[in-house]
């Protein structure tokens, strides 16, 4: 098959790899893109503009930031594409029900589980929706893991959610606590009772740092997408918007590939509150 990706992010590239790895030709489309997307898709057809690829793709693969889901879903759909439209973005289930609504029965919906894969057995591409089980073995061979979901059309989506609320909200959280120690000289103290009552929490406080910081930015959208789903169970969303907070104070760090410790932290201290 002829698959167009949009656009060949970090994970879009794997993504276009794993495709490659199954006999696929990737088709991408350089108009407007930044210097890293061309360089990450230099393995890829260059079709141009958006209008060509839809054109020329059987299917199509939406793989972008999850604030701007919507917006390549409509311009898809604007060119009358007809072939099957996987969105893979990490979007609340009511973001996914609403590109669902844009592209119609050739819907599919993706959420993507792990790092950008470079071996087998760390990332999974959870699938659902009534053509769902179409795209699966698109990833029979190479790094991918592809699952087909049952249940509601947006399982897959509502699987991310869950699973990236714990994953990035806890991340949040950790770092929060760790600059409150630093801001109030008791971080050794802290570290002290971690290693007696809470092991390995020092270390994963430091790894969310650097996991995190550079990705930060792309993030808060995320979390926003978190609370909705949250609010939409009818549950407190106000955690995840924190960690929207959180993440949007560190996004001015995503040119620093590997920021330090501190760095995070003074980041994430961008204004102090005095309260009595
Ligand atoms: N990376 C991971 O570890 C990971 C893991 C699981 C799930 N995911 C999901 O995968 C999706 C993409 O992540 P990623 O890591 O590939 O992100 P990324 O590396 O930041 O790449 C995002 C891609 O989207 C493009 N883009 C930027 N602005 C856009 C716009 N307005 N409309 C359409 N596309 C736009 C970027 O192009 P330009 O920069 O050229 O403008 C870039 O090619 C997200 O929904 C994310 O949650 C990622």
């Amino acid at each position: 098959m002829k698959i167009g990706l949009l656009h060949p992010g970090a994970m879009g590239a794997s993504i276009g790899l794993a495709l490659q790895a199954n006999g696929h030709e990737v088709l991408w489309a350089a108009d407007g893109r930044s210097a890293d997307t061309k360089s990450r898709a230099s393995a890829f057809a260059n079709r141009g503009s958006v209008e060509r690829l839809a054109q020329e793709s059987d299917a199509i693969i939406s793989i972008c930031p999850p604030e701007f889901a919507r917006s390549v879903a409509e311009q898809v759909a604007a060119l009358g594409f007809a072939g099957i439209y996987v969105d893979a973005n990490a979007v609340s289930p009511a973001t996914a029900r609403n590109v669902h609504a844009i592209i119609g029965e050739a819907y599919v919906d993706g959420g993507v589980i792990g790092p950008p894969p470079v071996h087998p057995g760390t990332t999974r591409l959870y699938l659902s929706g009534t053509r769902a089980a179409e795209v699966e073995p698109w990833f029979n061979a190479g790094t991918l893991d592809a699952f087909v979901l049952g249940g509601d059309a947006v399982a897959a989506s509502t699987l991310k959610m869950c699973y990236a609320a714990w994953t990035k909200g806890s991340a949040a959280l950790l770092l929060s606590i760790r600059a409150l120690a630093d801001s109030n000289g008791v971080t050794s103290d802290l570290m002290r009772e971690w290693d007696i009552s809470q092991p390995g929490l020092a270390q994963q406080s430091e790894g969310a740092a650097l996991g995190t910081a550079p990705k930060a930015w792309r993030f808060v959208a995320e979390m926003r997408e978190i609370a909705q789903t949250f609010a939409s169970a009818g549950l407190p969303d106000d955690f995840h918007r924190g960690a929207a907070a959180v993440y949007e104070r560190l996004s001015g760090l995503k040119s620093v590939a590997e920021p330090d410790f501190q760095q995070v932290l003074d980041a994430l201290r961008a204004s102090r509150k005095e309260h009595v």
